[in-house]
């Protein structure tokens, strides 16, 4: 193992991807730059020991053969414990994380990256998000961040004066928004971008599914243990539905306006069968319309009942033709007003994979990816939706930049947190 510091081993990974185009220097093992950016170990962290933090750290630890995980941390010691158990039995050589590397509580975060990690993966519910992700950076982390960035406007613009921040520092940022690494995406939508279908007219897009999953109360939780350990259902602490799961189709639709930002939106909402006090404060369904400059318009809606028909689908209509994006059914295609169909028909490749692969192989070229500015536009577009939708008025685009609720405070006041936050009631709940 190299024996030189962090600090000193990102320099040189940096350096190495400077050489990279054929000059060979001899490195401090004798190897030539490259060779010993990549012979270099890089340990890496993961915030959020649940279902996607664990993925995130399986396919962090295949995307290069040099990586190891050395620090997991979490609220919850059962998760960090199954998690770290699953890890083991799929990469028993390269978990490595001792004891005195297992951190629980809400400061888990801050001993882990304290730690001696190289590259951190960010996976709790998004109220954490800016918190986590300013820690990161001021620590000079690279990172891996699931998707939203945060749960409110404040939030995002910590994250993205924290992603410029990262720039500034040579850290790589990649976010979470999966579909931005999927091969069949980057071929569709790269044909809208280079105008295959014209001047893009309008974008429907959905997300319509059943209810997420709930934990049944225990008589030992607190309060408090019940709102985080069903997180999803509380929008104070995954932002409700639209920001947490259907940002999804809202992040392609951003993509396919060239991360344009709306100028306005108007929506509405409710909830209407997902009554039960396990959904805690959340809608059951939004429907969304976007008004971009030039008078392209996009309608999203996304709902979250059980035995309704269900769709995961954009369709972008051009002067030319139309894109549509099947996620159920995994088509991506191109329909011309001519005739002309094209289907993707080339290679396919594990978009959760494509994202660390292209993390880690970045790092090592010393030319960092940084998602930062488009991964908090998409986040603050579903934000911006449930403003609408919430309150009823029409919002624009600088107003919910500029929005001042907070739903999340890092000096958490679980009572206020808890009570403070009842069902909204478009026309009744205000925006500020
Ligand atoms: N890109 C995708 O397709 C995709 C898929 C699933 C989830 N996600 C995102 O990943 C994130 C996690 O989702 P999940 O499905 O893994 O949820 P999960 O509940 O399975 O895992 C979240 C974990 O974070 C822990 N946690 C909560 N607060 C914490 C804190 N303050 N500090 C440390 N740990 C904390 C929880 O105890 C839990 O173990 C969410 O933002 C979600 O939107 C993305």
């Amino acid at each position: 193992m190299n024996p030189l510091n962090a600090t000193t081993r990102r320099d040189f990974i940096k350096s190495a991807g400077t050489l990279a185009t054929g000059v060979a220097l001899a490195g401090p093992l004798g190897l030539n730059a490259e060779a010993q950016g990549r012979a270099d170990t890089l340990k890496i962290g993961l915030v959020g020991c649940g279902g996607r933090g664990t993925g995130a750290a399986s396919q962090a630890l295949k995307a290069d053969p040099n990586v190891v995980l050395t620090a997991m941390a979490d609220i919850f010691p059962d998760h960090l414990a199954e998690s770290l158990k699953n890890l083991s039995k799929m990469h028993p050589d390269k978990v490595k994380v001792d004891k005195a590397q297992q951190f629980v509580g809400m400061d888990a975060y801050q001993k882990l990256i304290e730690s001696g990690v190289d590259v951190v993966l960010l996976a709790t519910p998004p109220a954490f998000r800016p918190a986590h992700f300013e820690a990161a950076v001021k620590a000079g982390k690279h990172i891996f961040t699931e998707k939203p960035m945060a749960v409110d406007a404040p939030g995002v613009r910590r994250v993205l004066a924290a992603s410029r921040e990262a720039k500034k520092k040579n850290l790589a940022v990649v976010s979470g928004f999966c579909w931005r690494y999927d091969l069949p995406k980057r071929a569709l939508f790269g044909k809208v971008l280079a105008g295959e279908i014209g001047q893009v007219l309008s974008i429907y897009n959905t997300y319509n599914t059943g209810p997420a999953w709930t934990k049944p109360r225990q008589s030992q939780w607190t309060e408090a243990e019940f709102q985080l350990r069903n997180w999803p259902h509380f929008n104070w602490l995954s932002g409700d539905h639209l920001i947490e799961q259907a940002v999804h189709s809202l992040d392609m639709m951003a993509w396919v306006m060239g991360d344009k930002t709306p100028l306005r939106a108007t929506g509405t909402g409710g909830r209407q069968v997902s009554t039960g006090q396990e959904f805690g404060n959340c809608f059951d369904h939004f429907a969304i319309a976007y008004e971009y400059e030039g008078g392209a318009k996009g309608f999203h809606l996304s709902r979250k009942q059980q035995n309704c028909s269900s769709s995961y689908a954009v369709e972008v209509n051009g002067t030319k033709g139309q894109a549509l994006v099947d996620v159920w059914k995994g088509s991506n295609r191109m329909i011309l007003h001519d005739g002309t169909t094209w289907d993707y028909k080339d290679k396919k490749n594990d978009m959760y994979q494509t994202e660390h692969d292209e993390l880690f192989a970045s790092i090592r070229k010393g030319q960092p990816l940084n998602d930062g500015e488009w991964m908090c536009n998409s986040t603050l577009l579903a934000i911006m939706g449930r403003m609408v939708a919430y309150t009823g008025q029409t919002i624009t685009w600088d107003e919910a930049v500029n929005a001042k609720e907070t739903l999340v405070t890092d000096n958490l006041d679980l009572v206020t947190a808890l009570k403070g936050n009842p069902l909204a009631q478009p026309g009744l709940t205000k925006f500020f």
